[in-house]
């Protein structure tokens, strides 16, 4: 049964499109004090359930955590946990003495009431360590560079910076395509040096592909660099678009388009995750 998560409206409906399975809703309602409550509307009682809830913003964690408890308490089978948005996977270690390891605690909370985790494009595969139950990390990367073939006619993709550079190079070489990488030093939350880098991308199409964009900081300064190297066109897209802030408008001053995943559901979802969802499902 694929219980219906409702941080991921559009994307559970594909699901529902493209699979033979059953579905349920989660009615959702916001108390006057602002807590939060889910129900799920049907019968899931002996059913083996895969909830699909992605955990951006914050609230729609919180929203996760209560659809596995109602799962639990209504007597499912089991529970496969599928967050195409894993938030808060960026604070993956200790930086510095006394911080928290998000993404461990979170892990920790979603494997007690479930049976498997699924996620897209972690910001570091690490995350999967994290959980005691079976997880696995899909990529949306080698979708990202077909759409970008078939709708940016790209010559090169690009990493912006070294975190990026395997994921983008497995998806470059799957598509045949050249790829390479930039060098980036984050000096703040708001602010990343990239170092120039001779990269042949003299009037040239380029898509820069990263698995998030939050400030926008990233994409911005690679983008700057590469137009200031002489590229035709700069495209960005990401897994999850996150899009804080300004992020939409520094990305609009040098970016000639920019796209992202539906694992955050938005306009510029231009590529889907369903196709890599489906075959769990089904
Ligand atoms: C960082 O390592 C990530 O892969 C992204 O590059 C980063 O989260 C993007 O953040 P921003 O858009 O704020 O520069």
């Amino acid at each position: 049964m694929l219980v219906k998560g409702p941080a991921s409206p559009l994307l559970c409906n594909k699901l529902a499109n493209k699979t033979d399975v059953e579905t349920v809703e989660v009615k959702t309602k916001v108390f006057p004090d602002g807590e939060r409550y889910v129900k799920i509307e049907g019968d899931i009682e002996g059913k083996n359930c895969t909830v699909v809830q992605t955990t951006y913003p914050s609230q729609h964690l919180l929203e996760l955590f209560m659809i596995q408890n109602a799962l639990r308490e209504n007597g499912a089978s089991s529970i496969r946990v599928v967050v195409p948005y894993y938030s808060y996977g960026r604070q993956d270690k200790v930086f510095e003495k006394g911080e928290a390891v998000s993404a461990k605690a979170f892990a920790k909370r979603i494997e007690l009431e479930a049976d498997e985790f699924y996620s897209i494009d972690l910001h570091s595969e690490k995350i999967v360590d994290f959980f005691d139950i079976p997880a696995k990390n899909l990529s949306a990367m080698t979708r990202l560079a077909e759409h970008s073939i078939e709708e940016k006619e790209p010559d090169i993709l690009i990493a912006p910076d070294e975190g990026a550079k395997d994921i983008v190079k497995k998806a470059a070489v799957s598509v045949g395509l050249d790829w390479d990488y930039l060098e980036k030093t984050r000096i703040d939350a708001n602010t990343v040096e990239i170092k120039p880098k001779s990269i042949d991308v003299q009037g040239k199409s380029v898509v820069i592909l990263d698995d998030i964009i939050s400030t926008g900081g990233t994409m911005t300064e690679a983008a700057r660099q590469l137009k200031e190297s002489g590229a035709q066109k700069v495209h960005a897209g990401c897994t999850h678009g996150l899009f804080a802030g300004d992020a939409k408008e520094k990305l609009g001053s040098v970016c000639d388009s920019v796209f992202c995943t539906d694992t955050i559901e938005q306009k510029k979802s231009e590529v889907s995750v369903a196709p890599l969802l489906t075959e769990l499902i089904d």
